[in-house]
C-alpha cells in the first residue's frame, strides 16, 4: 500500500490522476483539521508533516507522497525516519518546468509559505523565476471554484490575480500548489493570451511520482 496527504482538495486532484492511471492500493489523508497549510509557520508544518507521515505508515503505507507543495518545502527539516519513507514533490515539479521552458522564464503561483521559502526558484538555477503568492485561491477552490464552475466574472478576477506573474514575459507557468490544477484549463486559457505555452500541474507530477514508487514496490495491479 502507498499513501499520500494534503490539506484539502489538492490531494483529491492527485488521487484522481492516480486512479485514472493505475489500480493501486492507496490510502490518503485529507488533513482539513490543519488547513490551510500555506499560512502555517515552518515549525508547525514540520510537526504536521511528520504526524501525517506517521499516521499513514501506521495505516500500512510503505511509501508516503507529500502530495502538497507547501508541506514539501519542509522535507529536508523532517526527521530522518520520515524522510526515508516520504516523497516530496517540489524538485520533480521544477524539473518538469525546466524541460518545458524555452526562454528560461518561469512563473510560479503557490501559497505564501511556498513563495517565502523560495523552494521553486532554488530548484530552478539558471532560470528566471517569478514567484507569486496566491493563497486566497486555495480557499476559493476548497469552496468549489473549478474549471467546471468558473463564471466570466471569476475569469476576470483570476486574470487580475495572475497578471503580476503573466506580465513577466514567461513561457511556462507552474501551478505550484496542488489545489490549482482544479482551474488548470482556465489558467491555460488566460495564460495563453500572455504567451505562456506550458502549464505545469503539480498534482499530476505528484501522481506520477507515487505511481513510479508503487511500480518499484511491485504494487500495481
Ligand atoms: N495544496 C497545498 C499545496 O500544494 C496547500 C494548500 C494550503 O493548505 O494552503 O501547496
Amino acid at each position: 500500500m502507498v499513501g499520500l496527504f494534503d490539506s484539502g482538495s489538492g490531494g483529491l486532484n492527485t488521487v484522481r490522476y492516480i486512479r485514472e492511471a493505475v489500480d493501486v492500493d492507496l490510502v490518503y489523508l485529507i488533513d482539513r483539521e490543519n488547513a490551510p497549510y500555506g499560512i502555517k509557520t515552518k515549525k508547525e508544518l514540520v510537526r504536521i508533516t511528520e504526524r501525517n507521515i506517521r499516521r499513514l505508515l501506521d495505516m500500512g503505507a510503505e511509501r508516503v507522497l507529500i502530495a502538497c507543495c507547501t508541506a514539501s518545502t519542509v522535507y529536508k527539516s523532517i526527521g530522518k525516519e520520515y524522510r526515508e519513507k516520504a516523497i516530496p514533490i517540489i524538485e520533480a515539479v521544477a524539473n518538469t518546468a525546466k524541460y518545458s521552458t524555452r526562454s528560461g522564464r518561469i512563473g510560479v503561483i503557490a501559497t505564501k509559505r511556498t513563495v517565502d521559502s523560495h523552494a521553486f526558484s532554488r530548484a530552478l538555477p539558471g532560470c528566471k523565476t517569478y514567484e507569486l503568492s496566491l493563497g486566497e485561491l486555495v480557499g476559493m477552490i476548497d469552496s468549489g471554484l473549478s474549471d467546471e464552475t468558473v463564471t466570466e466574472a471569476d475569469e476576470v478576477r483570476l486574470e487580475k490575480m495572475l497578471k503580476p506573474v503573466l506580465a513577466k514575459n514567461i513561457d511556462t507557468l507552474i501551478l505550484g500548489c496542488t489545489h490549482f490544477p482544479s482551474l488548470k484549463e482556465t489558467a491555460r486559457k488566460i495564460a495563453s493570451r500572455y504567451g505562456v505555452t506550458s502549464i505545469v500541474d503539480s498534482a499530476r507530477v505528484g501522481a506520477d511520482l507515487l505511481i513510479e514508487a508503487s511500480e518499484k514496490l511491485n504494487l500495481n495491479g
